[in-house]
């Protein structure tokens, strides 16, 4: 029967060796760096996204603006929750969750866009999740089965991104 796991004295003595690296061990098989980098990539997009969400909630007036700037403020609030995931993950992997508002807007795949115009928030909104939904699709992609916990969360965040944009696709098709 082929043997799956390392001898239980190798194995010992790895987990011993650079303990102060914590959750990283021999057996990560992704490349950390870029990992690090990536989630800061997705960090910065969360936080746009909070911000973009925030104002179009505070900005959103006229008839029939009430549900969906209440749905504003529960999708702000959701990207604020991916952001303190994704800021989590990079500091269990010993890294630093990038948060300098200095050049976040350059590192975030989503854009922020202001708006007046209640139709046209919805459909920056709806852009922006699509521009996240393809970015986390691509991240799971990369990783592979390299750091089972990381593309976890990516997942995790995936599915709800796919919720926010049909929640926006619903409105703009409430509109005609
Ligand atoms: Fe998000
Ligand atoms: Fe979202």
């Amino acid at each position: 029967m082929p043997e799956f796991l390392t001898d239980v004295h190798a194995l010992r003595a790895k987990a011993r060796r650079d303990i102060t690296d914590g959750p990283v061990t021999d057996a990560y098989g992704a490349d950390l760096p870029r990992v690090i980098e990536m989630l800061n990539t997705a960090l910065a997009t969360e936080v746009v996204c909070t911000l973009r969400y925030r104002q179009h909630h505070f900005m959103a007036k006229g008839m029939n603006s009430e549900p969906v700037a209440q749905e504003f403020l529960e999708h702000s609030n959701e990207e604020q929750q991916h952001a303190d995931l994704l800021a989590a993950r990079i500091v269990q992997l010993g890294g630093t969750p990038e948060l300098d508002p200095n050049g976040l807007v350059g590192r975030a795949h989503s854009e922020y866009i202001p708006s007046r115009d209640l139709t046209q928030m919805i459909e920056e909104n709806l852009v922006a999740e699509r521009i996240a939904i393809t970015s986390y699709t691509e991240m799971i992609g990369w990783i592979g089965s390299g750091d089972p916990t990381t593309r976890r969360v990516l997942e995790q965040i995936l599915a709800r991104e796919e919720e926010h944009a049909d929640d926006m696709l619903t409105f703009l098709e409430a509109d005609h």
